[in-house]
């Protein structure tokens, strides 16, 4: 089981995370999970989706999480992806409820893929360690 999140961590070329926010922090399992591994994540960028019922989308883990991925070597992308009230955005089952996400999230994974492609490009010089 580790040594295939090993892999697909190795292999991605971006990491788009996903946290709720537990006590104004990022969740414990996110960050256990991210704690395993190093060098895996070195000069490829991230994106950070945070996501709560309340008002502010988990902004407190959002800022959390990109200190965290900042020391793996995966630095976050400029803008982040709150998801407030998240229980009227998307329903149990998945649907989205709230069709003006399409418009929102399509420019937020434009810019992750700007970064993306910048970083590959930049690794195929090499890196410097
Ligand atoms: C112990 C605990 C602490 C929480 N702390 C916060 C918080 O600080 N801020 C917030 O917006 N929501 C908070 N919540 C609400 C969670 O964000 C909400 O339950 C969310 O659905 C958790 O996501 P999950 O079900 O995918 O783990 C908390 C929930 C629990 C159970």
């Amino acid at each position: 089981m580790k040594q295939s999140l090993r892999n697909k961590i190795n292999d991605a070329e971006g990491y788009l995370a996903v946290t709720p926010e537990y006590n104004r922090g990022l969740s414990g399992a996110m960050k256990n999970t991210l704690d395993y591994f190093l060098e895996e994540y070195y000069f490829k960028p991230s994106a950070i989706v945070s996501y709560s019922p309340g008002m502010f989308g988990g902004v407190n883990a959002a800022q959390q999480l990109r200190l965290v991925f900042a020391e793996l070597g995966a630095p976050s992308i400029s803008s982040s992806f709150p998801i407030p009230r998240l229980h009227e955005v998307i329903s149990e089952d998945g649907t989205l409820i709230d069709e003006a996400y399409n418009k929102r999230v399509s420019k937020f994974l434009a810019e992750f893929e700007w970064y993306i492609e910048a970083f590959k490009n930049q690794r195929a010089n090499g890196t410097p360690y």
